[in-house]
This record gives C-alpha cells, sequence and structure tokens, in this order.
C-alpha cells in the first residue's frame, strides 16, 4: 500500500462544513467523511466535529466505542496528522496566568478565552437531562488555580468552633449527600438583552445553565460541627439583631493584588433542612472538574451561579454579606430607566433565587426545517425556576404567541433512560432543583413559510416570563428571562 499523504491542522481545519467537505481527525489519522454525513445515525451532530478531533465528541456519545463504528470510520482515511502540529498543540505559553488552566472540550462556544467563559451548543446542552461535566457550561472571573488535594484545607470562621477541615475530614466526618441541581448564571440569556439595546457583559447565549448531580458534606452539618446549634442560635437572637445573618465564601483564585472570587447567601439558606446547601466534593458521579471547583465548591440549590463559589476556601459566618466586587456591587437588576451614570449598586439587593426561565434549544433560531412525512416539527427546550419552585407547565406557540400549547415535560423514566440510568425521583415540595426538559412535537401549516416559536414556562407559585425584553433591559444584561423566540423557515 502506498504511504498516505500527511496534512497539517490548518488544512484539517479548513474542512469545516459540507461545503468545503468534512474532515475530521482521529488518533492522529485524517478521514474525510463527507459522504458519511447523511447516513450518520446520531444525525447532523457529527458535522460539530468538522475539522477537529472526534475523541472529545466520542468521549462524550459512548454509542462509538464498538468495532463496528472503528470499521466504518476507517473506510474513510485520507491521511496521517502531522505529528508535530499535535505536539505543538499541546504546548503551552508559561508566563501566561491562564497557563495551568484545564483542557476544554472543543464544542463549548467561547465568550472570553481568559479568563474561560464558554457554553455548550443548545442542541447538546437540551440532548441530556444531566449535562455532561465536560460541556456543562464554565463561568470564570480568573485564572482556575491549582490546588493540591493533600495539603488542602476548608477553614470556616465566625462560630464558636473555628474548623480546618483536611478533603478527607469533610468526605469521612459529615454523611454524603447527593443533589441534582441547576446553575444558571445571572447573565444567561444576555445576548436578547444586548439586541434591543447594548449592556455590559460575556454575551452569553441561552446555554448560560446546566444541569448535574453534585455529592458532598451539607453546609448544614459542617456549620453545626462548628457549634451552630440551638445555643448559638439563641444567642445571636438574644444579640438583639447583631446576630451573624450571612454566611460569606471565599475561593482560592485571586487576581494579580491578591483579591479573590467571593460571594455570600443568606445564613437560614445554609441552615435550613431543606436547603440542601452542599460543600460538593462531586460532580455527576466523579471528582469535581478543575473548571468546576476542584477540590470543593458550594452548591446553593435554586440560587444564582454566582454565589455557587468554586475552589472554595473558607466559609465565614457574618453580620455582614460578602464585601466581594461580585456580591455588592455587580449581579444585580436595575430599572430599564437607570444608566452607568444614575445607578447605585447599594440600592439593589444582591441576586439570589432566579426567577422562572425556559428556553428552546431546538430548532435553532434561523434554522431551516424539512416537514418531516407527517408534516410535524419537534420542539425541544428547558424550563427551570429558581427558589426550589417547580415549573409546572411550558406553554408553547408555533405562530408567535398567538396560539399556544402545552409542551409535554419530559420527566421521569425517558429522562434517566437517555442516560442509562434510574429515572430522577420526583422533586420535593420547594426543592425543585433541576431543570426539567420538555418537547412539543406539532402539525405546521402547509406552504413554505417564516414561523416563530415561542415558549414560556409557569412555576408552581403561578410566576409567569415577561413576554419581551424591553420592559426587563438592565445595563448589567442580568435576569434575562422573556418569552424565548426562535425564527425558523420551513419548506416543502
Ligand atoms: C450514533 C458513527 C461522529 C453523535 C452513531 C452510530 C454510528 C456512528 C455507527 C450508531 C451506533 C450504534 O447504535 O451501534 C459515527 C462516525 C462518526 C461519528 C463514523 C465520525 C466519523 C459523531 C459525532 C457526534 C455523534 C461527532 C456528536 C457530536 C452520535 C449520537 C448517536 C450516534 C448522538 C446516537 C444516535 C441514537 O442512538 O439515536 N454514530 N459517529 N457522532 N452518534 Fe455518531
Ligand atoms: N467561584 C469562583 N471561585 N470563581 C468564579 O469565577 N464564578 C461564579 C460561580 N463561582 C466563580 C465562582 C459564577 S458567576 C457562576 S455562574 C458559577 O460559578 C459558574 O459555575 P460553573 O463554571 O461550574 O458553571
Amino acid at each position: 500500500e502506498p504511504a498516505l499523504p500527511v496534512f497539517s491542522q490548518a488544512e484539517v481545519s479548513k474542512h469545516g462544513s459540507l461545503e468545503a467537505g468534512v474532515w475530521v481527525t482521529f488518533r492522529g489519522g485524517v478521514y474525510d467523511i463527507t459522504d458519511f454525513v447523511a447516513m450518520h445515525p446520531g444525525g447532523d451532530k457529527i458535522l460539530l466535529a468538522a475539522g477537529g478531533a472526534l475523541e472529545p465528541f466520542w468521549a462524550l456519545y459512548a454509542v462509538h466505542s464498538q468495532d463496528h463504528v472503528l470499521d466504518i470510520l476507517s473506510e474513510y482515511k485520507v491521511g496521517e496528522l502531522d505529528p508535530e502540529d499535535q505536539a505543538r498543540q499541546r504546548a503551552v505559553e508559561p508566563s501566561d496566568p491562564y497557563s495551568g488552566d484545564p483542557q476544554r472540550h472543543p464544542v463549548l462556544r467561547v465568550n472570553s478565552a481568559k479568563p474561560f467563559n464558554g457554553e455548550p451548543p443548545p442542541e447538546l446542552l437540551g440532548d441530556s437531562y444531566i449535562t455532561p461535566s465536560a460541556i456543562f457550561f464554565k463561568r470564570n472571573h480568573l485564572p482556575v488555580p491549582r490546588v493540591d488535594p493533600a495539603s488542602y484545607r476548608l477553614r470556616v470562621e465566625g462560630l464558636p468552633r473555628p474548623l480546618s477541615l483536611s478533603l478527607a475530614d469533610l468526605k469521612s466526618r459529615f454523611p454524603k449527600h447527593t443533589v441534582t441541581a441547576t446553575l444558571q448564571c445571572a447573565g444567561n440569556r444576555r445576548s436578547e438583552m444586548n439586541a434591543v439595546k447594548q449592556v455590559k457583559g460575556l454575551n452569553w447565549g441561552i446555554a448560560a445553565i446546566s444541569n448535574a448531580t453534585w455529592s458532598g458534606a451539607l453546609l448544614r452539618d459542617v456549620l453545626r460541627e462548628g457549634g451552630w446549634g440551638p445555643e448559638a442560635a439563641a444567642a445571636a437572637a438574644a444579640a438583639a439583631g447583631r446576630g451573624a445573618r450571612h454566611v460569606q465564601f471565599e475561593g482560592l483564585d485571586a487576581d494579580a493584588s491578591g483579591t479573590t472570587y467571593g460571594a455570600s447567601i443568606p445564613l437560614n439558606k445554609a441552615l435550613s433542612e431543606e436547603g440542601d446547601v452542599l460543600l460538593a466534593y462531586q460532580m455527576n458521579g466523579e471528582d469535581l472538574p478543575a473548571d468546576h471547583g476542584y477540590p470543593l465548591r458550594v452548591v446553593v440549590p435554586g440560587t444564582v451561579g454566582a454565589r455557587n463559589v468554586k475552589w472554595l476556601g473558607k466559609v465565614i459566618v457574618s453580620r455582614e454579606e460578602s464585601a466581594s466586587h461580585w456580591q455588592q456591587n455587580d449581579y444585580k437588576g436595575f430599572s430599564p430607566g437607570t444608566d452607568w451614570d444614575t445607578v447605585d449598586f447599594k440600592s439593589a439587593p444582591a441576586i439570589q433565587e432566579l426567577p422562572v426561565q425556559s428556553a428552546i434549544t431546538q430548532p435553532a433560531d434561523g434554522a431551516v426545517l424539512e416537514r418531516d412525512a407527517d408534516g410535524e416539527v419537534t420542539v425541544r427546550g428547558y424550563a427551570w425556576s429558581g427558589g426550589g419552585r417547580e415549573v409546572v407547565r411550558v406553554d408553547v406557540s408555533l405562530d408567535g404567541g398567538k396560539t399556544w400549547q402545552v409542551a409535554r415535560l419530559r420527566e421521569g423514566e425517558e429522562q434517566g433512560e437517555e442516560q442509562g440510568e434510574a429515572p430522577p425521583p420526583p422533586p420535593l415540595p420547594g426543592r425543585a432543583w433541576a431543570w426539567k426538559l420538555w418537547e412539543v412535537v406539532a402539525p405546521l401549516p402547509p406552504g413554505e413559510q417564516q414561523v416563530e416559536i415561542v415558549c414560556k414556562a409557569v412555576d408552581n407559585s403561578y410566576n409567569m416570563q415577561p413576554d419581551s425584553v424591553a420592559p426587563i433591559w438592565n445595563l448589567r444584561g442580568v435576569l434575562s428571562n422573556a418569552w424565548h423566540r426562535v425564527r425558523v423557515t420551513v419548506r416543502e
């Protein structure tokens, strides 16, 4: 057999679409899979890998670790990937403060590379009830700190007995508690606010939200170990309002001046038996990934992402909220009439529980849809509300909001089935921490046309989403939860 040609990564990257041809790499080989795309059992998701490596995608979809899949791939081999290119891709610039950051999944849409902020494509997000950690949205303000698990200590202060806990202490001295909880960034869907009028912040689409299973010690148990009990509570009450009201968290990630990321939550959330606030050391059954706070992070179910402090160094029970920039001068909501000349950050409370939210993950905005054999379209999305309020209904419109139908909540069996796992139990009242995925299969009116698909969710307090962005616009672009609209073209 003649030796196959060697291609550079730059050459492979040029083949990133059906028009240019679809090339991928796998274990140092280069494959031209253009002709296979239409035959792929997993549909056009395969195009997400076009121009790059297959490995990170096949790591997400274990269905590919079978011999017959490799046999198919081998038919399309056209060359070898330049070994020097492979080495160069692994090399990093050591003087860069971000040189210690971990590798990220190539499918993430990068809103900022340093610090790293990325979100998954909506069609992958809406695919699985539990978001695989590799594509879980990542929101970092600073370089990812490298923490040595052996010397790591969590310090707990502001209690009768200050604590210094190793990872082994956290794992052995407190019961392990597992919670499935959705995290959402305050800036999720900010790009829709930007479309109305420019705001300051990362231009997130609809995927700065993800759902995972978290395991760790209950913060409540740790605070009790530090002596927070009925006596301490009584003493605080006796001090006539001078007692502790907040729990502050400090991260180990710091800027050049040594300032660390920080936030706080109300003490009653931390102490509540039904608050489920975790000091988590596991995500989706494995050690926390570096980007998500290894070795320990706070998970505050029902509460805005910003308070879920990663790389946790310190917990402080205090009369005061965290003094950090992110608690005091960011992550707050304002009137559409407030601008950067008039804004007074002290006048608004820090965001804690988030409002009811939903969005369409499929089809994508701007998609061209082929009517299926039954003349129907499948619409899918997510819905979630803050504070443990359960989403009880999602309404979907295929005519821009004139007429509505009720979506099927893809609960129970089906959501677990897709993961090959046991279905999630129904949420406990007031503790609906996880999102619900939903689906509508609906007939489309005949003829080629533009269709505006809209969704809106309702939670069990009958909170609903506002119909448009302008009345909730704010200068920081947070709390963006208007009806989600996607415009598609339907083709015969
Ligand atoms: C399923 C091949 C790339 C996502 C499959 C199956 C084959 C296959 C043979 C069916 C496996 C079975 O059921 O036994 C390939 C080949 C690829 C490729 C040859 C590259 C050349 C990708 C990529 C993604 C992907 C990049 C995702 C981004 C999926 C999914 C399924 C699937 C989600 C499951 C479909 C279902 O069961 O409904 N693929 N695949 N594939 N593939 Fe791929
Ligand atoms: N914790 C630390 N230490 N540093 C951070 O930059 N970002 C916060 C929060 N915790 C942050 C942090 C914000 S704004 C969000 S939305 C979530 O982490 C994102 O968590 P994720 O990256 O695990 O999705």
